[in-house]
């Protein structure tokens, strides 16, 4: 569904309109494309410590134009606050005062990315305090900034440094147009795990992938994105949605597998395909969902347990036989769809919202047993994404829902897919039991 009030107000009288009626002003995302730089212009890098001083040098080393003090009126592609040392809340005082001095010269798209640490393992009230400062703080300023910039966190726990390399896969996550639509969210780096991949436009080179529900919507754009990644696909849908399976498969070189999700043997169906007609299996991706809407006090067994079956209990099935065979040990990777109605609830979609609950809890619980092997879960929860689902709402309640973000704008099926590539990476390999959401930063609920 193509917006068109975006085309409208980015130029000429729509955009005089716009300013003078103070309607949203939304301006078009860059998105990352093969070949694109990073960021587009210098990175100020602020903060004191020697973690700032150590992520200066490596940006150095990425041949990033980097500052440690900002230049007058230089336009900046990026801010990083490195925020590592703070001990008391006072502390925040100088790095981010230093920020602000540099705010209104952010490049368009440019994005603010703090690094901090974990406030669960703070030594004492303070310390907690100060970090968990850090968290209102960054949310607070993404809901400030203006023409597609981002503000995005990245929280260390105990054991990972600002220069771990799940610190550095978030941080070039964060910096590039694969996450547009990512806004006022926190990744967590658990572990000093993971490994920047030695082909930035190929990260998934030589993994076997699969994607459930991929015959069309959001799951056709993660086939597409992991295939341009180097993955090579198995592409999984109902037998009625053969054909556009068929259509997805082919045009990203990889194969089809007509599977309800939802059947007692649905895992190993999956293992053995992956085994015969590929030789292994790196990468789950459970995105196949479904929605049967109706308000609690009119909702029927068959739209509740529908819904739970395909969202959640299926994943839990597939996930027990992909833990207990010997074909998913080498550094394996699950990455779930769940959706920010699990998180701040939804009217009408009680079914839903529990079931995507449950993704999350699943994804928390799993992180654990799979460490075990090396391996890591998430789960990314989309927000209003233009697919045909919302196309299907009401043209007012649409204007409103797909505007009540941070960047004033619906997401796209590829952004969904870009946060999932990023988790299913190697050099995601210290991110694990983590959610991450999609969705420009919504303004009301969570
Ligand atoms: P969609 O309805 O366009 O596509 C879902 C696909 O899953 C379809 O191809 C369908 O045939 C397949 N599927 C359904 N039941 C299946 C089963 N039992 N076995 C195998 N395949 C099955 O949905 P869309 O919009 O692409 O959503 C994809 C995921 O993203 C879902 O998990 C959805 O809940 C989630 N999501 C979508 C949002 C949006 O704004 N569109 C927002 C938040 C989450």
């Amino acid at each position: 569904m193509t917006d068109t009030y975006i085309q409208w107000v980015s130029k000429g009288l729509g955009k005089d309109i716009a300013k003078r009626l103070g309607l949203p002003q939304p301006v078009v995302l860059r998105r990352h494309k093969p070949g694109q730089p990073l960021v587009e212009g210098p990175v100020l890098v602020q903060g004191a410590g020697s973690g700032a001083d150590e992520l200066a040098s490596t940006l150095l080393s990425w041949h990033l134009d980097v500052r440690r003090h900002a230049v007058p009126k230089e336009k900046l592609g990026a801010i990083i606050l490195v925020l590592d040392e703070l001990t008391t809340p006072e502390d925040l005082e100088k790095p981010v005062l230093a920020a602000a001095a540099s705010l209104r010269d952010l490049a368009r798209n440019a994005r603010v990315i703090t690094v901090s640490r974990a406030a669960a393992a703070a030594a004492g009230p303070a310390v907690a305090a100060a970090r968990q400062g850090v968290d209102g703080l960054l949310r607070s300023l993404a809901k400030e900034l203006r023409a597609g910039a981002t503000g995005n966190g990245i929280v260390l726990a105990d054991g990972a440094t600002t220069t771990s390399p799940s610190t550095l896969g978030a941080l070039r996550f964060f910096l590039s147009g694969r996450s547009a639509f990512v806004d006022g969210q926190f990744l967590t780096v658990t572990a000093d795990a993971g490994r920047l991949p030695a082909d930035a436009e190929k990260p998934l080179a030589g993994k076997v992938a699969v994607v459930t529900g991929a015959a069309r919507g959001i799951g056709a754009a993660i086939a597409r994105t992991l295939y341009r990644d180097g993955a090579t696909l198995i592409v999984v849908d109902i037998p009625a949605a053969g054909d556009h399976l068929a259509t997805v498969a082919n045009e990203v070189h990889g194969t089809a597998l007509q599977l309800d999700i939802s059947r007692e043997d649905a895992g190993q169906r999956i293992i053995d395909h992956a085994i015969e007609r590929h030789g292994r299996l790196d990468i789950v991706i459970h995105n196949a969902g479904i929605t049967r809407d109706k308000l609690l006090a009119n909702m029927d067994r068959g739209r509740w347990n529908s819904v739970i079956a395909v969202n959640i209990a299926a994943q839990l099935r597939i996930n027990e036989a992909l833990l207990a065979s010997e074909h998913f040990r080498s550094s394996p990777r699950i990455v779930s769809v769940a959706s920010t109605s699990g998180i701040a609830g939804n009217r009408g979609q009680t079914n839903y919202a529990a079931s995507k609950g449950g993704v999350m809890g699943m994804v928390r619980a799993t992180a654990p047993l799979i460490a075990a092997h090396g391996g890591s879960i998430n789960a990314v929860a989309p927000g209003f994404i233009e697919t045909e689902m919302t196309a299907r709402i009401p043209f007012a309640t649409r204007e409103v829902a797909r505007r009540l973000n941070s960047l004033q704008q619906g997401g796209r099926p590829g952004d969904v897919a870009e946060a999932i590539a990023f988790l299913a990476s190697d050099a995601a390999g210290g991110i694990s039991g983590e959610v991450l959401r999609v969705c420009g930063q919504n303004l009301v609920g969570a």
